[in-house]
């Protein structure tokens, strides 16, 4: 028996006892006649004591012992003379009379402890050490507990967990697709699926009605903090269902998770606002509705009075940032200097301040009297303290741009707290985007989506006032998840791929199957899929996902540790008919 117990649970009602445990080496200490090991394992760490006056087998193993050596230890738990707080089995340590060392090991290219020296690159480079640390394990641990809670809550509620596959047929809408080619089927190729939409939507068609897969995702697109080339979904779809069933059972989905996690419970129903109404109080289909700052429109109210800035300006937007007059000239030019930076775009930024004794101070006061300047003021509500920030320029642009500013002040006045949870929905997305590259419409969501049925006639008059039955769930300024009612109706269908500029061959090139099996009985079908790596990563406080991925790619979609992706020899490029240029 390699252990009768783990490191993490040893406490004062094992005393006396004698135990054995297994672990790796964190920490020796050798203070003269004694010797003091920390030892690790999954569950926590014990303290090893070792009396070294003498020459015994036991001291010379004891001096061997090296950081992240794998040992065995065998002893009596005694209570510690000077406790430890800091740790659960802080208040015993395990007197050791037989040490077996099953393994050596090198010593580690960064401390594996809680708080580590080791930089980003070489942690992922050695992501199978950095995974032995306790707070990246919990990070897994997080992820494991909410995967089983939505298996469970899916399960309970009918759900079928049913496979899809992987090697699937490439489509040029959404994503880049990652293809692979196929040796026996020369100069044709595989892709990895995006999501498994259209499985899914075959699934219904069977008759399979309520089914879900926690599934890999494929999609070749520059990374971010929330993005990777492979991520996880919660992918689901249900027959015979409207949006309010669909939203109503991924409300509950979500409650359970958070419940069941982290013992957080939802109060009343999530609340909802549409696609528009997002885009115009807070200039992201994604609002982070833990704190306020909503967008006002001052275009009417700032035109006409010379500053020609302005007056040229298609849209004047400005948001008041409670409490923040106290910010200096200097951070004031810093938050200029970052709106200007070309991620953002800015032009510029204009402020209005409204000084705790009453007056008003604006970098445009040359323009605009006192008279003028109140008249902004009482249209943002501000009072006495508060700071108001005005970008200007075409309107996608500015809500854009204002849209990061406002998350840029969330997080310097500390009004995005990691612990506090706001879940929204965003609903009435609109069905189709224009695409200046490739001067067509794209389908926002998916070709899937069908539109509102209100707004059929637009579908020839004006296709990009159409909404779609499309919905989203953000939470604190996250996408967490999205999905639609879908279209079951194969002539439908067809008017969506000629919308977005297929021709019929080419659209039964593409979607023929999918096409056809509608004319087999579809059901009315909708769905939705999570990101779990977001979910968790949400619930983890975090807004990148990468630490809560055992093995995530770099932000070049590298895996340092296994260097992939790498070259391949002539003879597999010569089999697969491969040549490269
Ligand atoms: P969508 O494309 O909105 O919908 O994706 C669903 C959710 O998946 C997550 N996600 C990602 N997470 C990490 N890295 C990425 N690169 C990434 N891309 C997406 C997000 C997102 O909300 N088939 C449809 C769903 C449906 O209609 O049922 C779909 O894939 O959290």
């Amino acid at each position: 028996m390699y252990r009768t117990h783990t490191c993490g649970e040893l406490r004062l009602s094992h005393v006396n006892e004698e135990i054995t445990v297994s672990g790796w080496v964190q920490k020796s200490r050798d203070l003269g006649g004694m010797t003091f090991i920390d030892l690790r394992d999954r569950y926590g760490i014990v303290q090893l004591a070792f009396n070294m006056d003498s020459d015994s087998p036991l001291c010379e193993s004891a001096r061997k012992l090296g950081r992240e050596f794998v040992v065995q230890a065998k002893g009596i738990v005694v209570e510690r003379s000077s406790k430890n707080k800091n740790i659960p089995t802080g208040d015993i340590e395990i007197v050791v009379h037989e040490l077996n060392i099953l393994n050596a090991a090198k010593t580690p290219p960064f401390t594996i402890e809680d708080e580590t020296d080791g930089g980003d690159e070489l942690r992922m480079q050695y992501r199978y050490l950095d995974l032995r640390r306790n707070p990246v394990q919990q990070k897994l641990f997080l992820r494991n507990k909410v995967a089983l809670e939505t298996r469970k809550y899916l399960d309970a509620q009918n759900f079928m967990d049913v496979e899809t596959p992987v090697l699937i047929k490439s489509t040029p809408e959404g994503a880049r697709d990652f293809v692979v080619p196929s040796r026996m089927n020369q100069g044709q190729f595989y892709a990895l699926p995006q999501s498994p939409q259209t499985f899914k939507q075959l699934l219904m068609v069977s008759g399979i009605d309520r089914y879900y897969q926690i599934v890999k995702c494929f999609r070749d697109e520059d990374l971010r903090a929330d993005r990777q080339p492979e991520f996880t979904q919660i992918d689901c779809e249900m027959s015979f269902v409207d949006q309010e069933d669909i939203l109503r059972t991924f409300e509950g989905l979500i409650k359970h998770v958070f419940k069941a996690v982290l013992n957080i419970d939802f109060e009343g129903e999530f609340p909802r606002m549409t696609y528009v109404e997002a885009m115009e109080k807070y200039g992201s289909d994604k609002p982070d509705i833990r704190f306020g700052m909503e967008f006002n429109d001052l275009t009417i109210l700032s035109q006409g009075r010379g500053f020609v800035v302005f007056d040229n300006a298609p849209s004047v937007l400005a948001i008041n940032a409670e409490n923040a007059a106290e910010f200096t000239r200097k951070q004031l030019d810093e938050l200029t200097d970052w709106v200007k930076r070309p991620q953002i775009g800015a032009s510029g930024l204009v402020y209005l301040r409204y000084n705790l004794d009453g007056t008003l101070k604006s970098s445009v006061d040359k323009f605009y009297d006192t008279n003028e300047l109140q008249k902004w003021a009482t249209q943002t509500n501000m009072k006495p303290g508060d700071l108001l920030l005005i970008l200007c320029g075409d309107l996608d642009k500015t809500r854009k741009q204002l849209n990061e500013l406002r998350l840029h002040l969330g997080n310097l006045l500390g009004l995005r707290k990691s612990n506090e949870f706001k879940p929204l929905w965003v609903l009435d997305f609109p069905l189709l985007e224009w695409d200046e590259n490739s001067n067509r419409w794209h389908a926002m969501h998916h070709p899937f989506t069908s539109p509102k049925t209100e707004d059929f006639d637009l579908l020839a008059t004006n296709p990009g006032k159409v909404r779609a039955n499309a919905y989203d769930l953000a939470m604190n300024g996250v996408e967490l998840g999205g999905g639609s009612i879908r279209i079951h109706n194969k002539e439908l269908q067809a008017k969506m791929f000629e919308l977005l500029g297929f021709s019929p061959e080419q659209a039964q090139a593409q979607f023929g199957f999918l096409m056809n099996a509608f004319e087999y009985g579809a059901p009315p079908h909708g769905g939705l899929a999570f990101g779990l790596d977001r979910l968790v990563a949400t619930m983890g406080g975090s807004e990148s996902i990468r630490d809560y991925i055992a093995f995530p790619k770099n932000n070049s979609g590298r895996d340092t540790m296994i260097d992939a992706p790498s070259t391949i020899d002539d003879s597999q490029m010569t089999e697969l008919g491969i040549k490269l240029n």
